[in-house]
């Protein structure tokens, strides 16, 4: 880590009509670290990156870049100073091929006889498929992005950063919607990147990933800055603190009168019976979601997350015969989920 920041936002403030977003919140990156930005859904963690990215204006405060104070009135303009976000909603032309997505914007242009403008075919799949494979994502840069899962998109996207010579990658909840081998892979190319010299932000809820990969944190609560440092400052429960503002009570109240029915699943810390609804709520990170999936002693039933997206989700092969797990949400915004009986 150098001593000078590539960038910094110094005391930011946003407003949306009565939500204060940020107020006066500092935030610095470095060459060659990976700076986390942790907070509760409305923190204002995304809404700071997207100053930082031009997509939005500061009410007030500055954002420098090496040193000198920068106004970014579109995204375009971040992009030409290397800083790309990647977005929590990810935008991408699904009928595009890949190659054409990660060179969006920046296509290579050949002259037929001389003269006329047209698009550098084979130039293009060769830078295509000179990024993707710095990534080690092993696809035909013909094929339509469409076609690809939802991690491929994303490295899609990150691949495109490159092509951009990206001096600042922001990846905001990158891993809300991956299953464990493509969070793997994401970690990887985040190693490769930050030897590269590219400094990185990652925001996310998942504090286990964030204890993993990041350098530093910074946390917010209700658009101010509530804490900062090293990793290794902070366990987990002090950052859920200062996330929340409260201490995490760990209160497990197991409520019903009627007489359970056969235990499905006995975890040490959740048990469901038959006919039973169980709540469990935590922050995404928590932990429940893993204490769900790798609790491998269920062997009837179902549990079932409250996602308004759910899908199917087989996992790796932890789960059971006659059991059913939902992945996390993606954009999930709700922090309690139900678990339900079925067969
Ligand atoms: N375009 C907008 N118009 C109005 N309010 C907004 C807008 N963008 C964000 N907000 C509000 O600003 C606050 C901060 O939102 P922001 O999206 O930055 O939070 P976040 O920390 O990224 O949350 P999450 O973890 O849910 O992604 C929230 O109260 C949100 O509702
Ligand atoms: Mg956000």
């Amino acid at each position: 880590m150098t001593d000078s920041p590539l960038a910094a936002a110094v005391d930011i403030s946003k407003r949306f009509f009565a939500t204060q977003a940020l107020d006066a919140v500092s935030f610095d990156i470095h060459a060659g670290e990976v700076h986390a930005l942790i907070g509760e859904n409305g923190a204002g963690k995304s809404t700071l990156m997207k100053i930082m990215g031009g997509v939005y204006q500061a009410d007030s405060g500055e954002i420098r870049v090496d040193g000198a104070s920068v106004r970014y009135a579109t995204p375009a303009q971040a992009l030409d100073a290397g800083i790309v976000v990647i977005p929590q909603e990810m935008r991408i032309v699904p009928a595009q091929t890949v190659a054409e997505n990660v060179l969006l914007g920046q296509v290579p242009v050949r002259k037929r006889f001389g003269i006329l403008p047209e698009v550098d075919a084979p130039e293009m799949r060769r830078q295509a498929t000179e990024l993707v494979g710095r990534l080690n994502l092993d696809v035909d840069v013909n094929t339509p992005v469409g076609r690809l899962g939802y991690a491929e998109r994303q490295l899609v996207m990150i691949a495109r950063a490159l092509g951009r010579n990206a001096r600042i990658l922001v990846l905001d909840e990158p891993t809300a919607s991956l299953e464990t081998r493509e969070v793997e892979r994401l970690f990887e190319m985040i190693e490769t990147l930050k030897s590269e010299g590219v400094g990185l932000v990652y925001v996310s809820h998942r504090l286990d990933e964030v204890e993993r990969i990041a350098d530093r944190i910074t946390v917010l609560r209700d658009g101010r800055k509530v804490g900062a440092g090293l990793r290794g400052e902070f366990t987990q429960q002090e950052m859920i603190r200062l996330m929340t503002g409260r201490d995490l009570e760990q209160d497990y109240h197991h409520g019903g009168t009627r007489d359970p029915g056969k235990p499905l699943l006995d975890h040490e810390d959740v048990k469901l019976h038959e006919g039973e609804v169980v709540g469990l709520a935590g922050l995404l990170g928590s932990g429940t979601t893993e204490m769900l999936s790798q609790s491998g002693r269920c062997d009837r039933g179902r549990h079932r997350t409250g996602a308004r997206r759910a899908r199917a989700w087989s996992g790796d092969g932890s789960d059971g015969p006659g059991k059913h797990h939902s992945a996390e949400p993606r954009q999930a915004e709700d922090v309690g989920r139900a678990q339900q009986k079925g067969n």
